[in-house]
């Protein structure tokens, strides 16, 4: 993400973009839609949120092509970074055992985990066509947006 040269006005941006607004659906589609404008090299990014009914995440506001709708808990990289509490980054999505395929161009994934009063509630999925897309500063950067959005 050597691309976004100022990722402070850029995290501003995102806060104004949401704070006036509380409805969670509508931010989360801003959300999704601000990544994708921003993120060179992806070809997915999105959320699944935690179905306390069914147990399972189920697929949310996103941009790319249409995705596999629920993942169970602990399930590929979205439902082991949810159940962790952890963002994962895989740098090669075919070396990630259980990885869940929903576009066959996907070769690298970040996923950071949604977490409201210490419980995980969703993920924030990023998909992109090339290996190694994600480094330490997109997780950095990453995990600051959704800071934002959970704190809003
Ligand atoms: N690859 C994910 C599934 C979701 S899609 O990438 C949009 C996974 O393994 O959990």
């Amino acid at each position: 993400m050597e691309q976004i040269s100022n990722k402070k006005l850029v995290l501003k941006q995102f806060a104004a973009l949401i704070e006036d607004e509380p409805n969670w659906i509508a931010n989360l589609s801003n959300a999704s839609a601000f990544l994708n404008e921003l993120l060179d090299d992806i070809n997915w990014a999105g959320f699944y949120l935690w179905d306390e009914k069914d147990k399972e995440l189920i697929l949310g506001p996103f941009q790319g092509k249409v995705a596999c709708i629920r993942i169970g808990y602990g399930q590929g990289v979205c439902g082991t970074a949810f159940e962790k509490k952890e963002t994962m980054v895989i740098p090669d999505v075919n070396e990630f055992p259980g990885h869940i395929v929903c576009d066959a161009a996907s070769q690298s994934e970040i996923v950071v985990p949604l977490i409201k009063d210490d419980k995980a509630v969703g993920v924030l999925d990023i998909d992109a066509p090339i290996k190694n897309r994600f480094s330490t500063a997109d997780k950095e950067f990453l995990e600051a947006f959704v800071g934002i959005l959970m704190n809003n």
